[in-house]
C-alpha cells in the first residue's frame, strides 16, 4: 500500500486526526473480526491521543492492547511505556485486565522476556513458529535519529526476521521491540510525528534513496495501510 502522508495544522490537529483514524480502525476491526488488536507507541507524542481515548465510549471488552516496544524497566518506572498508557488511558476505562498485554520486563534478562512475550503473542493469535500475527493497528513514532519502536540505527534488531519480538538497544540501554516483519504484517500502521526536531529524519525517511539501516523507519512498509500523520513543524519541509 502506498503511504498516506498528511500534514496537520498543529499538534492538536495531529492528535485529533490520529484519534479519528484509530476509532475508525477499531470499529472496522470489531465489525469484521469481532475484536481489535492495537499495539501502542511509547514516547511523548501519543500521550494526548491516549488521554483522548480515555474519554471515549468504546466496546473495551473487544479491544486488546499491546505495546510495540518497551523500555527494559519495571512498569512502575517513570520511563515505562506501559505506565504512561495506563495512567493516560487504560486505568480510566472499563477494559478487562486480561485485554492488556504488556511486554514483560521482570526476568532480569531482556532476551528471556522477549521470548516470553513472543510466546504470549503466538498463543493469543494462535500462530505457530514461522507464522506471523496480523495486528489490526500498530501506532509508531520516530526519533530524531529515524528509529521507530525500539529499532535503532545500525543495530542487530533491524535484521531479525525469524522472531516477533527481539531486544533493541538504545546505546547501551536494552529495550524490547516488535520486529520489522511483525510490524509489516499489520493491517494498518499509523506514524504520529510532531516537532521541528523530526524534520531531518523525515527528510531521509521519505528520500528516494537513503540507508534504511541508518533510518530504520524506512523499513516499515506494511502489507496494510500506512499513514504518516505529521504536524506542521515536523512536515514543514516535506514535498509529497
Ligand atoms: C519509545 C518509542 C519510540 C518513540 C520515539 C518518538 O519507547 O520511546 O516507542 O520509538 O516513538 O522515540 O518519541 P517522542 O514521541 O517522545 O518524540
Amino acid at each position: 500500500m502506498a503511504k498516506d502522508i498528511e500534514i496537520l495544522g498543529d499538534k492538536t490537529a495531529l492528535i485529533e486526526r490520529g484519534l479519528g483514524l484509530v476509532e475508525q480502525k477499531i470499529a472496522s476491526a470489531i465489525q469484521e473480526r469481532g475484536q481489535c488488536t492495537i499495539a501502542l507507541a511509547g514516547g511523548s507524542t501519543p500521550k494526548p491521543l491516549y488521554e483522548a481515548l480515555a474519554h471515549k465510549s468504546l466496546p473495551w471488552e473487544k479491544i486488546h492492547v499491546f505495546w510495540g516496544d518497551e523500555r527494559y524497566v519495571a512498569p512502575t518506572h517513570p520511563d515505562s511505556n506501559e505506565k504512561m498508557a495506563r495512567e493516560a488511558w487504560l486505568n480510566k476505562v472499563n477494559i478487562p485486565a486480561s485485554n492488556i498485554h504488556a511486554m514483560p520486563t521482570g526476568a532480569g534478562n531482556p532476551a528471556v522476556d522477549a521470548k516470553k512475550h513472543e510466546q504470549e503473542l503466538r498463543s493469543f493469535f494462535s500462530v505457530k513458529e514461522g507464522e506471523i500475527p496480523i495486528f489490526d493497528v500498530i501506532l509508531l513514532g520516530i526519533g530524531d535519529d529515524g528509529h521507530t519502536a525500539s529499532l535503532f540505527p545500525q543495530t542487530e534488531a533491524l535484521k531479525v526476521r525469524d522472531c516477533l519480538v527481539t531486544v533493541g538497544n538504545k546505546d547501551s540501554e536494552p529495550r524490547l521491540t516488535f520486529t520489522v516483519p511483525l510490524i509489516n504484517h499489520a493491517r494498518c500502521v499509523i506514524f504520529l510525528v510532531a516537532g521541528e526536531n523530526k524534520q531531518p529524519a523525515l527528510g531521509q525517511i521519505f528520500a528516494e534513496i537513503a540507508d534504511e539501516y541508518q533510518y530504520p523507519a524506512r523499513l516499515i512498509q506494511p502489507q496494510g495501510d500506512l499513514y504518516w500523520l505529521l504536524d506542521n513543524t515536523a512536515g514543514a519541509k516535506i514535498n509529497y
